[in-house]
């Protein structure tokens, strides 16, 4: 793959988020049940985390199922569970070995128990693991994640553990799902769709985005490096102007 070669190794972001879409489109596209495409998808999960452990990519996070998804057909939400669990049972051993970090975000309490205890095993069994930490967002939505922080603001507050005239952006980021993860530098979504839906909205507020017509199942190692390639090609200014970056 000659693309990597380009890639500035400098300048790698921390944190790639992905909302990966496009599976049930690409098997349609293929006369295939939507569930195959998923199946497709899960293979290019397997490629992201493989690519960002050779770049040195230290955050990955994946929109796996959103809060929405759950009115999906039960048969979808079904099928799309056993492939987690399956995905899991499949891909545990690699991730171990190969220096993997599994965590989770999102209102897990409403996932069916043996894709709790799954998810359980795997966390704890990568927990030691410190080269990519892999982020599956699970039964996630961004006003979920949000809300939940202002409640558990809210009873801190009430405990008189806030000083509300000192709490910052990053105190209110330490209630959040994603407590102790840099914000994301980079978004991608796939299949053309130009939306957030849902995905990490208080930590996407400075990611560059980057959309791109190739459905999940096709998004290979190469499309992730052209992806990390436009990024390094950006002007990150975080409001300030050119010439006081260039000082
Ligand atoms: C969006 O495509 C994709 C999803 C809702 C599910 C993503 C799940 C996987 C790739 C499964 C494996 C995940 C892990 C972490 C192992 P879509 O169904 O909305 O596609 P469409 O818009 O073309 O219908």
């Amino acid at each position: 793959m000659e693309i990597i070669e380009n890639i500035n190794k400098d300048r790698i972001p921390k944190h790639v988020a992905i909302i990966m879409d496009g599976n049930g489109r690409w098997a349609k596209s293929k006369n295939k049940i939507r569930l195959s495409g998923h199946q497709a998808g899960a293979k290019s999960v397997r490629n992201a985390i493989e690519i960002c452990v050779e770049l040195g990519i230290k955050y990955l996070t994946v929109y796996a199922f959103s809060t929405e998804n759950w009115n999906r057909p039960n048969v979808e939400v079904k099928g799309l569970m056993q492939l987690l669990v399956k995905s899991i049972d499949k891909e545990l051993d690699e991730l171990k070995n190969n220096g993997v970090k599994v965590s989770v975000i999102g209102e897990t309490n409403k996932l069916p128990e043996k894709v709790k205890e799954k998810i359980d095993f795997a966390v704890k069994s990568t927990k030691d693991n410190d080269k990519l930490n892999f982020i599956i967002a699970l039964s996630y939505s961004g006003r979920w994640d949000i809300v939940n922080a202002a409640k558990r603001i809210i009873n801190d507050a009430k405990d008189n553990k806030i000083d509300s005239n000192n709490f910052n952006d990053n105190d209110f980021a330490s209630y959040l799902s994603t407590d102790g993860i840099p914000d994301p530098e980079l978004l991608i979504r796939t299949s053309g769709e130009e939306r957030i839906s849902n995905f990490l909205l208080y930590q996407i507020a400075y990611s560059e985005l980057y959309f791109t017509h190739v459905l999940w199942p096709d998004f290979s190692k190469e499309e992730f490096c052209k992806a990390i390639l436009n990024y390094q090609n950006r002007e990150r200014r975080f409001g300030k102007t050119i010439d006081q970056l260039k000082n």
